[in-house]
């Protein structure tokens, strides 16, 4: 969590060194009712597998942990492995269609060329119970953890591991193909890139080829075996930064992506940080936007004009479930996001589901501290690890019976007048709610 929150406050600096552009006219609140999403809209939730399992086999990501004792044991997390039926069972009871997880090639692959079916099985268990819940698996190839043998290896510093990765993925394509999933092929790969060259010092410019390269073969083989699949690789949406970050990555598998894939977490505004968190201690300091999504929706409906736009991750961290400092409830997060998805939708964005991070609290890469679950567990504290509704579990549901926040909802936080999100477009053009 530390060099991803790192990450993240350097983004921000960025976004304050373009703070140069002067306010345009704002596109007014439409005046009639911003529509709702329509009932084929895909309404999801995600998560991933390392995060939330448990039982985890030796990884790049159990090393990392080992090699940093100030860091949270990662434990048994929230026990996902051994709860997902009723997990499941919660995603099912809020109206969700589309539950996502990973599927760990360190769990598959113990050793070199020697595949567990006991691991296989279980995901068939897990899989098969999303499908029999009615929602549609969307599965994760690469949610930033791989073997411990292939760490051994130099990880995304060895010249074989774009080989040996899809090796193990063409199983996993072959295997589950006929069940029709969503794939993501690998999880924010910038992000990816940022923990590799920190955690074990690997090359990033390297690294951004092999990873596009790992990319856009396993797409085409995923196309192969399952001709209309849809695939994606999610991008980790940086206010005020995001052509600079993710664009060169775009350039490389921006031909190969059947809908574009944003998570949006964080906005940017340095005058609020600088006055009332000089020095932000967590994740939950980070000045939240919910009006960023509708500029990240633009951004890449401007780029990749036509093309399906999926919020792959979205949500808001609390530390350890106490109420946020600057007084925002996920509730309220949440319905002012689907607000601004609704607007992007009026505008004619393409936006077809939107997936929240997460289900259940889970491992925040290197922290428990950091919350963003629908179901608050406390994984270091409580044995039981029970699942505690929060105030956005009823208005996840409310949303989806109602295809989306009333068409006459008025949000709870004021877009800023100027922001950085996606500038110059976030501060010339900005958006007013009513
Ligand atoms: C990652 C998740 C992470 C979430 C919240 C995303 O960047 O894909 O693994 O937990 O953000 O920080």
């Amino acid at each position: 969590m530390r060099t991803r929150f790192r990450c993240l406050v350097a983004a921000g600096l960025v976004a304050a060194a373009t703070l140069l552009f002067v306010p345009g006219a704002a596109r007014t609140a439409p005046e009639r009712p911003t529509s709702v999403l329509g009932d084929d809209f895909l309404w999801g939730v995600a998560a991933s597998g390392f995060q939330s399992e448990g039982q985890s086999p030796d990884s790049n990501w159990t090393r990392y942990i080992e090699a940093n004792p100030g860091w949270d044991r990662l434990g048994d997390s929230v026990d996902f492995r051994d709860r997902f039926r009723s997990d499941i069972a919660l995603a099912k009871d809020l109206g969700v269609k589309v539950f996502r997880i990973g599927v760990e090639w360190a769990r598959l692959e113990p050793q070199p060329g020697v595949w567990d079916q006991a691991a296989f099985d279980y995901y068939d268990q897990v899989v098969d119970a999303i499908m029999a819940a009615g929602m549609r698996p969307m599965l994760t190839l690469d949610h930033w953890v791989y073997p411990g043998w292939e760490a051994d290896r130099g990880g995304w510093s060895n010249p074989d591991m774009v080989g040996d990765w899809l090796t193990n993925m063409r199983k996993v394509v072959d295997h589950f193909a006929t069940r029709n999933p969503i794939w993501v092929t690998i999880n924010e790969p910038v992000a990816y890139i940022v923990h590799e060259v920190t955690l074990s010092g690997t090359d990033a410019d390297e690294m951004l080829h092999r990873v596009a390269q790992a990319h856009n073969t396993i797409y085409d083989y995923i196309h192969q075996v399952q001709p209309n699949a849809l695939v994606t690789s999610n991008v980790g949406y940086v206010a005020g930064a995001e052509s600079q970050v993710n664009g060169p990555l775009m350039d490389l598998i921006g031909q190969k992506l059947d809908f574009i894939g944003i998570d949006y977490y964080f906005g940017y505004e340095p005058p609020n940080l600088a006055a009332t968190s000089p020095t932000p201690t967590g994740m939950w300091d980070l000045p939240v936007h919910p009006e960023g999504i509708y500029f990240a929706l633009q951004h890449y409906s401007q780029r990749f004009p036509g093309k399906p736009l999926w919020i792959v991750e979205n949500g808001i961290p609390t530390q350890n479930g106490t109420p946020r400092p600057d007084g925002y409830t996920r509730s309220q997060h949440l319905q002012d996001t689907i607000y601004w998805l609704q607007r992007a939708k009026s505008d004619g964005m393409n936006v077809i589901g939107y997936n929240y991070w997460s289900l259940t609290d889970n491992y925040e890469w290197s922290s428990y501290t950091p919350r963003f679950g629908l179901y608050t567990v406390n994984a270091s504290t409580d044995p039981t690890l029970t699942r505690t509704p929060t105030d956005a579990v009823a208005t996840y549901r409310a949303i989806i019976t109602n295809d989306g926040v009333p068409p006459n909802y008025l949000p709870s936080h004021q877009p800023a007048d100027c922001n950085l999100i996606d500038p110059p477009a976030s501060c010339t053009t900005p958006v007013t709610a009513p």
